[in-house]
């Protein structure tokens, strides 16, 4: 026996961030099995091997132990309630969830950011978990962003500030850095791109996104005068507009012009969430000077017209 606080342990061992997987199989019986795990880690590049650990109370460790492969689906940042769902025991974990063709008929959850098939090759007793290694027999990878896990909390990945690029030196750069058209343009794209993919990647588009920003400061506005203001064109502004009405998040007036319902607001409450988040991760770094200097440069250039 030791002294140590297990809760405490729990939340030092919660300091270590990871990424979070569900590992799945099938039973002998042919019942699929998942469970959420983040003690997932590499551990061998020749032979391929990969290792995680399973709670010895789990429902599932008698049919683990026995299944032939398992498959560790890790799970993309949009992905947060099928790690929930994997969580907590149920018989109907399965339900509703979206799976793809597996090599080794393995329930392979779509939309995971990789997965790996492995080969149930050997467990070892680890206290109260039991250690599975894995041999992996096929991967794949896609391109969407992780789902971590750090101090208990969800979490997404940024790169960190220290490692951005600095800026070029006189030399190095091109002519188009020393205009201001390109350099708005490629710091906007910077920005926005992997934010508006984000969205995307949540479901929302891009285009639905601008709308309600823009209906928000500045309501009733007919299609024609949006697709001006929001300089998309005509045609996606009719579409979006048309989805956002079907489904309660604008209203459109006898005159043709459109208003925020409060479905909308609420919708639009979770895209303002995100890019305050994102605005945080981008800024994250500079100090509160810059950040105050940047803006109200960027508040004059916008603003120079209007006297
Ligand atoms: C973020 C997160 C990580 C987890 N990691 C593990 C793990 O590594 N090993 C484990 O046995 N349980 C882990 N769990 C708990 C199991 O997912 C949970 O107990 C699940 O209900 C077990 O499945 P079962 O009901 O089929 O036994 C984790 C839960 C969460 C939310």
């Amino acid at each position: 026996m030791t002294d140590i606080d297990t809760r405490e342990l729990r939340n030092c061992f919660g300091k270590f961030a990871t990424g979070i997987t569900v590992i799945t199989a099938v039973a002998p019986d042919g019942t699929k099995l998942g469970l959420t795990v983040n003690s997932f880690s590499s551990l061998s590049l020749d032979p391929p091997m990969i290792l995680w650990s399973l709670d010895k109370r789990s429902n599932s460790l008698d049919a683990l132990k026995n299944a032939s492969h398992f498959a560790v689906n890790v799970l993309a940042s949009d992905q947060m309630d099928l790690s929930n769902k994997f969580a907590s025991p149920s018989d109907e974990k399965f339900a509703g969830v979206e799976l793809i063709d597996s090599k080794y008929g393995l329930p392979l959850l779509a939309g995971a950011v990789a997965h790996l098939e492995c080969k149930n090759v050997e467990t070892h007793d680890g206290g109260d978990h039991l250690i599975f290694i894995g041999q992996v027999e096929h991967f794949n990878i896609g391109d969407r962003k992780p789902l971590l896990y750090a101090n208990g909390q969800y979490a997404i990945a940024a790169r960190h500030p220290a490692t951005r690029q600095a800026e070029p030196d006189e030399a190095a750069r091109s002519s188009s850095d020393d205009f201001i058209i390109p350099l708005l343009l490629r710091s906007y794209w910077e920005i926005s791109d992997p934010f508006y993919q984000e969205l995307q990647d949540e479901g929302i588009p891009v285009a639905h996104a601008r709308i309600l920003v823009h209906l928000s400061h500045t309501p009733e506005l007919t299609v024609n005068e949006l697709s001006k203001a929001i300089r998309v064109d005509m045609a996606s502004v009719a579409m979006s507009v048309t989805w956002l009405c079907d489904n309660g998040h604008l209203t459109r007036l006898e005159n043709d012009k459109l208003v925020i319902s409060e479905q909308g607001m609420s919708h639009l409450n979770t895209v303002q969430c995100r890019a305050e988040r994102f605005e945080q991760e981008v800024l994250d770094g500079y100090t509160d000077q810059e950040i105050e200097m940047l803006k109200s440069m960027l508040r004059k250039l916008i603003y120079r017209r209007e006297i």
